[in-house]
């Protein structure tokens, strides 16, 4: 029998899954006897062994798609009991060789244990939207999504502009700033507000009001879902920040900080959440590159047995870092990014 390799596609969807898929088993075609199966749902499908093969056929047409076609869960190997054994027992029923993991900081952490911890035989591939992967220069799917919020903010401008309003656009990126400040640089904003700095509201009332002695009256705040009023200045109650910051769900500091800033300045000021939007549609052309070039890289660190290394991107060339380097922390906002970002505060 040839070489069987699975796939699976974890954690919250990204722009760019199909192409990343389309790769492997294209790439697949070219290894003599090589077959592909999908594994559905992320890791789910190996504990409910829910596997389909994958074949040149099933491929055709995915590549603009988003979402992907395999579905996604949250689903965590390790959280059962039963679970590595019930992984093990499909492994073996359907005599696969290797598995490529293709996700977020939780899928690949999970990928990292499943190799250390039961010699899964596997390698990574680097998706998110909130681009807080370390050891890549970006995952794919996050350009797609700046592309979105960028698409956002002008649609946003316009209205704002013509009402005089300020408008405070929330955006995801869980812990870390980078869609925040990519989308906020391209889409012009005026203010940004980032998970790694505190945000003080007095701060961006003068700000506001200075825009509009200037002649400016309408504003645009792009503020990413984790960021955080300074605790000298927090105006959120309790109940408020429970909600707010929810663990793995959050959402809702755009309606807080527009109630606040209304309050304080007198402008009229409306929020929009500009949630899942920012992770559907159609990848971009980066993202559709990267994702095939991942791809087609994974499969190779298949053939070469490089289990527990994950393919990442390195000054534009594709190459393999360890897991582990992956997933030791959260990969936060460049400061150097910020300080741009900075410049046109105001
Ligand atoms: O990690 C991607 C992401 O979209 C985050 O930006 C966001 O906080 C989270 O997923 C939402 O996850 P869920 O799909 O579980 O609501």
């Amino acid at each position: 029998m040839g070489l069987r390799v699975g796939i699976l596609t974890g954690g919250g969807d990204a722009p760019g899954l199909n192409a990343v898929i389309r790769a492997v088993v294209r790439r697949s075609t070219h290894a003599e006897g090589a077959e592909v199966l999908g594994v559905m749902n992320g890791w789910r499908g190996l504990i409910e062994d829910d596997i389909q093969p994958l074949a040149r056929n099933s491929v055709i047409g995915i590549l603009p798609r988003g979402g992907t076609i395999l579905g996604t869960s949250r689903t965590n190997p390790q959280d059962g009991a039963d679970y590595p054994a019930r992984i093990r027992a499909t492994w073996e029923r359907h005599g696969l060789d290797a598995l490529i993991v293709c996700g977020g900081e939780g899928t690949l952490r999970a990928a990292r244990d499943m190799w250390h911890e039961h010699r899964l035989p596997l390698v990574g591939i680097p998706k998110t939207i909130d681009n807080d992967l370390d050891g890549t220069d970006f995952p794919f799917g996050f350009d797609t999504a700046v592309n979105t919020v960028m698409e956002a903010v002008d649609r946003l401008h316009s209205t704002a502009e013509s009402h005089h309003r300020v408008m405070v656009i929330e955006v995801m990126g869980r812990h870390a700033g980078w869609i925040a400040a990519y989308g906020g640089i391209a889409g012009g904003a005026d203010v940004i507000l980032v998970p790694e700095h505190p945000f003080r509201l007095t701060r961006i009332c003068e700000l506001l009001r200075h825009r509009e002695m200037q002649g400016s009256a309408f504003s645009i705040i792009v503020v990413a879902e984790d960021a955080h009023p300074h605790p000298e200045e927090n105006f959120l109650d309790e109940a408020a920040t429970s909600q707010i910051y929810r663990q793995g769900r959050l959402g809702g500091i755009g309606f807080h900080l527009a109630v606040e800033i209304e309050r304080h300045t007198g402008i009229e000021t409306r929020h929009a959440n500009l949630g899942y939007v920012q992770r559907g549609g159609s990848p971009s052309a980066f993202d559709r590159v990267l994702a095939t070039r991942f791809g087609v890289k994974a499969f190779e660190m298949v053939l070469e047995k490089q289990w527990g290394q994950m393919a990442a991107l390195r000054c534009n060339k594709v190459i393999t870092v360890p897991l582990d380097d992956a997933v030791r922390r959260i990969k936060q906002l460049d400061e150097e990014v910020y300080h741009v970002a900075e410049v046109f505060f105001g």
